[in-house]
């Protein structure tokens, strides 16, 4: 997926836009949030996030714009997702304590897929570095949420994490679950398009050719009830 440089940059493209939701979702975070550490550290991860979904952004321009002509836009986002971040999370229902522990299992899968994604880009130096320079980041985010559940919830932290992680395979599985309600609807389209409608067209064509062609006189009998003066 990072080998060909047109693609690499239709992904970071989308990892930016992911990024910038994050952004906006912590900031949002940060004004309803009573504790005031909670903001300040709420308020600074929304501005990584936003530098993020820049880094990213600059460097998926300059990549695309080495490239001219029509490319395939197929992709399959679950497969390298980039940072998730809040992924459809409701700011305003969840509590601290949710929030910073979804945050905290998110930032750790994020920084686990760019040790992965910083890797395997050897023949990109300049994206390599851009992931390196965002995996910092990411591990603050990832340590900070952490050592913030442990402050306001420390009895609770386990539970926090294990509805965390229950939600965040649910969500898993229901990504999976659409992408393949989505392929097995191309199928069945495809398949009603090539195999179930030549095969309706083949028999009412059958059936035109016994039609007789040209006008075809009507019985006298039935002739007769069809004047209103007869
Ligand atoms: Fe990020
Ligand atoms: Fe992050």
């Amino acid at each position: 997926m990072f080998r060909d440089a047109h693609r690499r940059g239709r992904k970071l493209l989308s990892f930016a836009e992911t990024e910038a939701d994050g952004g906006r979702d912590l900031a949002r975070a940060a004004e309803l949030t009573h504790d005031a550490l909670l903001r300040r550290l709420y308020l600074r991860h929304a501005l990584d996030e936003q530098r993020h979904a820049a880094l990213f952004r600059r460097r998926a321009e300059v990549l695309l714009a080495s490239f001219s002509g029509s490319r395939s836009s197929f992709e399959v986002s679950w497969l390298a997702p980039g940072e998730r971040g809040l992924d459809d999370l409701r700011i305003e229902k969840e509590n601290d304590e949710d929030l910073l522990a979804f945050l905290h299992l998110s930032e750790r899968a994020a920084a686990s897929r760019f040790v992965i994604y910083e890797s395997v880009l050897d023949s990109d130096p300049e994206t390599q570095s851009i992931f390196a320079e965002i995996l910092r980041d990411e591990v603050f985010h990832m340590n900070y949420t952490e050592v913030q559940l442990r402050r306001i919830s420390p009895k609770n932290r386990g539970k926090r994490l294990f509805f965390a992680r229950a939600t965040r395979l649910w969500r898993g599985y229901l990504r999976v679950a659409m992408l393949l309600a989505g392929l097995v609807a191309g199928i069945v389209l495809v398949v009603q398009y090539f195999v179930v409608l030549p095969f309706f067209a083949l028999v009412a064509k059958r059936a035109a050719r016994r039609e007789p062609v040209g006008f075809v006189s009507r019985s006298p009998k039935l002739a007769s009830f069809g004047s209103q003066y007869g």
